[in-house]
């Protein structure tokens, strides 16, 4: 596309909305880059069966070529027609979670161009639970690859506001369906081998997957043999503002002391704080744009120490702090 056209946005609750929420969909469906809420976070999206479309989201997003895209479906002969040699397990965890927020990654079908997996002969799928994102799977009537709708290496965009931040005039259209719920990407899980392998921790927590299953699942450094979400090797989730994660026996009336020792000027620095699990998921990802938007230098994070979105907000958190 041309990048000096602005991109079209369209807002749930407009009058007009439905009529140009189908005209995004079939944008998408014959080669354009539409950004959509889902539950996670907000993706962008192209048609999965066309390669070009597809290498335009890397261009967009400026995002390394092997670094594969989830593809997102409407029903399940949408998902079949994607892979191959899909173990039982998957029907059985397909049942429980989908529509939701979990990938699993599985051998791919041919149909699955190679530059959506980045190479690999493996594709990951998730049918969201988000209402729009679905719409526009149906009226499109393909599959759609979606990283989430940032420029590579910056937070996740969980606010509309994020995508036409990072995206405006490089895509086709930009759907804005208000803030969302969630606020932290799916769970990536490898389920080609016996034991499954969590890519990446998500909304869908390990306990519950484990317990479904009846067993442990691996992480990626325990196995040789899975390879690794690609993707996690990548700068993510970061501000450009520093991020210390702090203790958890740290206090907020121990602030000012540790500012003074850090040799920062107390407007610099961002204490954040959360009330649980959920909100911190929410918000994490907002507070660093802000961040960046008000200047700050660092960006004192006190992790909530429990919930079911625990391990993802570690993962996030850990990530943007280590700056890879
Ligand atoms: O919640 C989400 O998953 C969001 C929304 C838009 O659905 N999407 C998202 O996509 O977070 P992205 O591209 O930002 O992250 C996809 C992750 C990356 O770490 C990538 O390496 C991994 O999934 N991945 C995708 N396909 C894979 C595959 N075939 N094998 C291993 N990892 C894969
Ligand atoms: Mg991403």
């Amino acid at each position: 596309m041309n990048f000096d056209l602005r991109s079209v946005i369209i807002k749930d609750g407009d009058e007009d909305f439905s009529a140009k929420l189908h005209e995004a969909a079939l944008c998408l469906k014959e080669g354009g880059l539409v950004a959509f809420p889902t539950e996670t976070v907000y993706g962008l999206g192209a048609n999965a069966l066309d390669a070009r479309a597809c290498k335009s989201i890397y261009s967009a997003k400026g995002r390394p070529s092997d670094n594969p895209l989830i593809v997102h479906v409407s029903s399940m002969d949408m998902a079949n027609e994607l892979v191959q040699d899909a173990p039982p397990c998957f029907y059985e965890l397909c049942k429980e979670f989908w529509p939701g927020p979990i990938s699993f990654v599985l051998n791919k079908s041919d149909i699955v161009p190679n530059l959506v997996s980045g190479g690999l002969d493996s594709v990951a799928l998730r049918m969201p639970a988000s209402k729009i994102a679905l719409n526009i799977i149906e009226i499109a009537g393909v599959p759609v690859a979606a990283p989430s709708a940032n420029i590579s290496g910056r937070p996740s965009p969980t606010r509309c506001e994020h995508v036409i931040f990072d995206l405006n005039k490089r895509v086709d259209y930009i759907v804005c369906g208000g803030d969302i719920p969630i606020g932290v990407e799916s769970t990536v899980l490898d389920i080609r081998a016996e034991t499954p392998v969590l890519l990446r921790p998500g909304a869908v927590s390990r306990e519950r997957i484990e317990t479904l299953l009846g067993k442990k699942v691996l992480n990626p450094s325990n196995t040789d043999r899975a390879p690794r979400a690609p993707g996690m090797k990548y700068r993510h989730y970061s501000p450009n503002a520093k991020v210390y994660v702090l203790a958890d026996n740290f206090s907020s009336s121990d602030l000012d002391d540790y500012i003074l020792d850090l040799g920062l000027k107390k407007n610099k620095v961002l204490y954040l704080e959360y009330e649980d699990d959920l909100i911190m998921a929410r918000d994490l990802f907002h507070d660093f744009r802000q961040a960046d938007l008000e200047g700050y230098e660092l960006v004192l994070v006190k992790p909530v120490s429990s919930g079911e979105l625990l391990e993802a907000n570690i993962n996030r958190l850990l990530k943007a702090a280590s700056g890879i």
